[in-house]
């Protein structure tokens, strides 16, 4: 028996990196799960590779910005009533405060924030109306609880993600779901790798377990999670960094001067 047969799982942002990593481990476990990403080239392609690396068909593509009340509604209405939900969509823009526009301002909060709250919503409207018990897990990340440069709107916006679990924790207990946040540190993924070639590296050098994280590392507190182990545990904020919060020494090259271009590493 696996561990999460016949449960039904919905992950945001997977069409690589951490996502991708969660559906595929879930997908391994017996789950059916719903991949949902912006890019519809990389949900396809990640959806299909899974299938194939699993042999049967357990995870389903959803393409869509997560941003968007109407596109959760959406995934979670075509998933029928999850168990599980991970809220993992979330975007860095790469800009100084002082250079900080708002387009800039308000993409990072509609990704990071209210996409993962309509989702949460949305989800647990599901949950509770069919009476399901349930667990939501929301992707913050270790700069919502250490200052960083250039990062003070996705940092605002993942300290805004533990406090959601918290305050969702309170509201949803008594219906049986439990909301927990992670918070990953740095993290190798196909694009912290393509963002900075030294990324092992450098974060190696800062963090005290001597490497930086793998998708396997953030995989595993999600798995974890969302097991009946966890049942206890609710609006905790899981940091699953090697210790770097304990310092939270910068990697000597990192850019402390403010800079305006977009994407970069969370
Ligand atoms: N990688 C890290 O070092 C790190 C560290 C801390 C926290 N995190 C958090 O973990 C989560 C995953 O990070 P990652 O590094 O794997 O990301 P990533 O950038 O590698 O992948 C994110 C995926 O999300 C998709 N996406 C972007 N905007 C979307 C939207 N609006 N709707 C649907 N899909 C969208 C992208 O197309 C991409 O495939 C994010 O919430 C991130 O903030 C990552």
């Amino acid at each position: 028996m696996k561990r999460f047969s016949d449960k039904k799982v919905v992950v945001t942002g997977a069409g690589q990196g951490i996502g991708f990593g969660i559906c595929k481990a879930f997908a391994e476990e017996g789950a059916t799960v719903a991949l949902n990403d912006i890019d519809a080239t990389l949900t396809q392609q990640a959806a299909d590779a899974i299938n194939t690396a699993v042999g049967e068909q357990r995870v389903f593509p959803y393409v869509g910005d997560a941003a968007l009340p109407e596109t959760v509604q959406n995934l979670i209405d075509a998933s029928g009533t999850p168990d599980i939900v991970v809220a993992n969509a979330g975007i860095t823009k790469y800009a100084g405060f002082l250079e900080c526009t708002p387009d800039t301002f308000d993409r990072v909060v509609n990704v990071n924030l209210r996409g993962t709250f309509f989702l949460a919503q949305a989800a647990a409207l599901k949950m509770i109306a069919s009476g399901k018990p349930g667990r939501i897990i929301l992707m913050s990340s270790v700069v919502g609880l250490r200052a960083f440069p250039n990062f003070s709107v996705y940092s605002m916006t993942k300290a805004a993600v533990q406090m959601l679990a918290k305050s969702l924790a309170l509201e949803l207990g008594s219906y049986g779901i439990t909301v927990n946040a992670i918070s990953p540190g740095a993290t190798l993924t196909e694009r912290t790798q393509r963002e900075d070639p030294q990324y092992a590296e450098n974060w190696a050098s800062v963090t005290i377990s001597g490497r930086p994280g793998t998708v396997d590392d953030i995989v595993n507190a999600v798995l974890f999670l969302a097991s009946p182990q966890a049942s206890q545990i609710t609006g905790h904020n899981l940091v699953v960094d090697g210790g770097w919060t304990l310092r939270s020494p910068l990697p000597a090259e990192h850019p402390e001067k403010p800079v305006t271009s977009d994407d970069a590493t969370g």
